[in-house]
């Protein structure tokens, strides 16, 4: 079968197509045939990271999705044919999150991921493809899908008469909008794109700043709600817009903490937080149970994951670059 690896020999690029052999499931274990697979940020922070060893050979992309191909002799609840994607961590199925469940997110330090035309997992860490999607928009929901829906949804409790702020418009934040359009929130789109900002507003968006020609988004963020600020914000930039969410919050409201699009390690003045009795719930991506409920509510509201662009399996090195533009709105597959 064939598989992309990560290898950090000069001149490989961080990538290298590779033909491996099929691996068989064990007992408890589904094959999948993988149909797509879509990439997140992490993964250009991934093989930035290539060079320094230790990741050679690994299958990257934590997000795919696909047909059950094969079944160990206990597994009950797939049968060949079952459309299905891989859920984040492998073994976060249910429940609280656990510190151990790290080592088991797919495509990274430990665990292979999905770049693979056949990929073996638990029947435990798989989740049905909602009826309405092709594979192509379910290998999107993994990752930013399911974070987006742990931290507004489960977390933030965000519903009907909140207003959500979502930073730029890439997969975690355009699916943050969608989900504020379908529940009844009023969404404020912050992009450098003026062209993005309008077709956020074809989604649904009501305010839209350009934060490269206004850098005090905050400020114009509070002028458009009537001093309000936002009751859920995703904290998608990190140091480089902590602070000015922190500015943005309504009282009693939640920043769902996320992202490092400027970096690690903000260190935001948190003295706003408490005179507005607001929080910061801090996310991690979520369970094979977060990612079943998401599905049932993208069927009830017929949701379809925006999808940027599309790109042949042998052409992963290219949509690995094209993420890297900044240039997408919404998410960037690979088609096998
Ligand atoms: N904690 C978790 O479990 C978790 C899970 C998923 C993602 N994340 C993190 O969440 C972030 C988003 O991930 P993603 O995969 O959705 O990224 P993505 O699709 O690559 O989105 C990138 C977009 O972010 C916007 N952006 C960049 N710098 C910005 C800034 N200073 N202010 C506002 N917007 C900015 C840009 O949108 P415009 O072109 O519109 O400006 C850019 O196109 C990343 O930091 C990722 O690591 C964390």
């Amino acid at each position: 079968m064939k598989t992309f690896h990560l290898n950090g020999d000069a001149g490989a690029g961080g990538l290298v197509r590779a033909e491996v052999s099929k691996p068989e499931p064990a007992n408890g274990e589904v094959r999948i045939r993988v149909e797509a697979a879509s990439l997140n940020y992490r993964d250009l922070l991934i093989l930035d990271r290539v060079g320094q060893g230790g990741l050679n050979g690994r299958v990257p992309l934590s997000d795919g999705a696909g047909v059950v191909d094969a079944i160990g002799s206990d597994v009950q609840q797939w049968r060949p044919g079952d459309r299905v994607a891989a859920s984040f961590f492998r073994d976060w199925v249910s429940g609280p999150f656990k510190a151990s469940y790290v080592a088991s997110a797919l495509g990274g330090n430990t665990m292979d991921g999905m770049l693979a035309e056949y990929v073996v997992l638990p029947a435990t860490a798989l989740v049905s493809v909602p009826a309405h999607l092709t594979s192509v928009e379910a290998a999107t929901l993994p990752c930013a899908g399911v974070t987006a829906w742990h931290g507004l949804i489960a977390r933030a409790g965000m519903g009907k008469g909140d207003t959500l702020l979502v930073q730029g418009t890439g997969g975690v934040a355009l699916f943050g909008l969608q989900l504020a359009a379908a529940l009844g929130a009023r969404a404020i789109v912050i992009s450098s794109s003026d062209e993005k900002l309008d077709r956020a507003k074809a989604m649904g968006a009501s305010i839209l700043i350009n934060y490269r020609d206004t850098p005090d988004w905050d400020v114009a963020l509070m002028q458009a709600t009537d001093g309000k600020g936002a009751s859920h914000i995703l904290e998608l930039g990190g140091p480089g817009t902590y602070d000015r969410s922190l500015r943005s919050v309504a009282s009693g409201g939640k920043i769902v903490q996320i992202g490092v699009l400027t970096g690690f390690g903000p260190k935001p003045d948190l003295a706003r937080l408490q005179w507005e009795n607001a929080d910061i719930i801090g996310v991690t991506v979520g369970s094979v149970e977060h990612f079943t409920t998401m599905n049932r509510v993208l069927t009830e509201h017929t949701i379809h994951p925006v999808v940027d662009r599309v790109y042949g399996f042998d052409e992963a090195p290219a949509a690995y670059a094209h993420l890297r533009t900044g240039s997408h709105f919404g998410k960037v597959v690979v088609e096998f």
